[in-house]
């Protein structure tokens, strides 16, 4: 099976070829933002994924976007962080933390303040906030200089990240929060270096880039892009000229990764994966999770290096040895992804071959 062969690409060296996605459980203290002390184990149990990109965490209270998230910013954060670090590393494993704005995509009832992003366009349909789901607020536009700021935010918790043990970083550029914001014409609508042409909405994405792989090298970087993709009222009209000419702009360093998030309609690998050399993880979004198949596939055409595996690690922490040994896979309730809850966490058991002792779709 090509997912269970080891990759060796310039920055990154994983024993499989399969990642565990980005997934937010919002588990964290929701007034502090540190990751619960269970998150530890959570992370450790599936440390024998190639690579595991840790779930979206804030770099900044404004661009919090909903409760039990947890930040990297204060000493504090980055303490919880490297207990979390050190238990992965010590079964083997290798982490990334996702660094995360969700720009407008956040609510004064979650983050106390007015949500900002590149321009006051507010976003249609309702988010999830402290209260439930919510109507969105209008956005203030951020200032040219806070856009500076912003960068800045990446920039520290990116060395944060990496002083408290992770492997590298992933900017999330994906699923219309901060950094697509930047990127889509129909939330930029700015008239300064940051928006109105093509060139000027990618600005913002790649300074945030720059600043990050000054900060802790390029081979510690990684950005999570979903060209295309309509989550969180994203309308990218011309999205193939931006995508394009962004990667023809990221190649100049030799990032730890790309990663694609995917759909049938958008259709992103097909075109960008030959405007990319470096290593290409992708993802693929739809009803269903991604499965074994879909990744053997996207490995075997060359359209991924790596697969990145969302749901499917939710309720299967040993992924990757039930894919080896094709054993049953559980599934975990809805219910269970989000929230202060701990029960659906760490209590999914890895694969136990004696069918006596295991029944799928139990949780200890
Ligand atoms: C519970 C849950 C939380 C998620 N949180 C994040 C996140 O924090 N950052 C992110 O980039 N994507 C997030 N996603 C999207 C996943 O990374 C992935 O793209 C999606 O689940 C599709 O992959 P799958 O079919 O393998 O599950 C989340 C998905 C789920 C189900």
């Amino acid at each position: 099976m090509r997912l269970l062969e080891a990759f060796r690409g310039t920055a990154i060296q994983l024993p499989n070829r399969i990642a565990m996605a980005p997934m937010t459980r919002g588990r964290a203290d929701d007034t502090t933002g540190v990751p619960h002390p269970m998150t530890a184990e959570y992370y450790a149990q599936r440390a024998s994924a190639g690579l595991i990109v840790s779930e979206g965490v804030w770099i900044d209270q404004a661009g919090k976007s909903g409760p039990g998230i947890p930040g990297l910013v204060t000493a504090q954060h980055a303490e919880a962080w490297r207990q979390v670090t050190e238990a992965v590393h010590e079964k083997g494993g290798r982490i990334f933390a996702q660094l995360w704005h969700a720009g407008r995509v956040a609510h004064p009832g979650v983050t106390g303040r007015t949500p900002v992003a590149p321009s006051a366009v507010r976003q249609a349909g309702r988010i999830f906030s402290a209260e439930g789901w919510t109507d969105t607020v209008e956005p203030r536009a951020l200032g040219e200089e806070e856009v500076g700021e912003v960068v800045r935010d990446f920039a520290g918790a990116a060395r944060r990240a990496v002083e408290a043990g992770f492997d590298g970083v992933e900017l999330h550029g994906a699923n219309g929060y901060l950094i697509q914001q930047f990127l889509a014409g129909n939330t930029n609508r700015r008239e300064d270096r940051y928006g109105g042409s093509v060139a000027a909405r990618l600005a913002f994405p790649l300074e945030v880039v720059a600043a990050v792989v000054e900060q802790v090298g390029a081979a510690k970087v990684a950005l999570r892009i979903s060209p295309g993709n309509p989550e969180n009222d994203i309308v990218e009209d011309d999205g193939k000229e931006v995508y394009s000419r962004l990667l023809a702009e990221l190649r100049r360093y030799e990032l730890a990764y790309l990663h694609v998030i995917d759909t049938p309609d958008t259709e992103a690998l097909s075109y960008l994966r030959p405007l990319w050399p470096g290593t290409l993880v992708a993802n693929l979004r739809s009803e269903e999770p991604t499965s074994r198949e879909e990744g053997e596939l996207l490995i075997g055409s060359g359209l991924a290096d790596v697969v990145a595996f969302g749901r499917l690690f939710i309720a299967n922490p040993d992924l990757p040895t039930r894919f080896a040994l094709d054993a049953p896979l559980a599934r975990a309730d809805h219910d269970v992804y989000y929230g202060a809850r701990l029960d659906g966490y760490t209590d999914f058991p890895a694969f136990d071959p004696d069918p006596a002792k295991f029944a799928c779709s139990a949780r200890s």
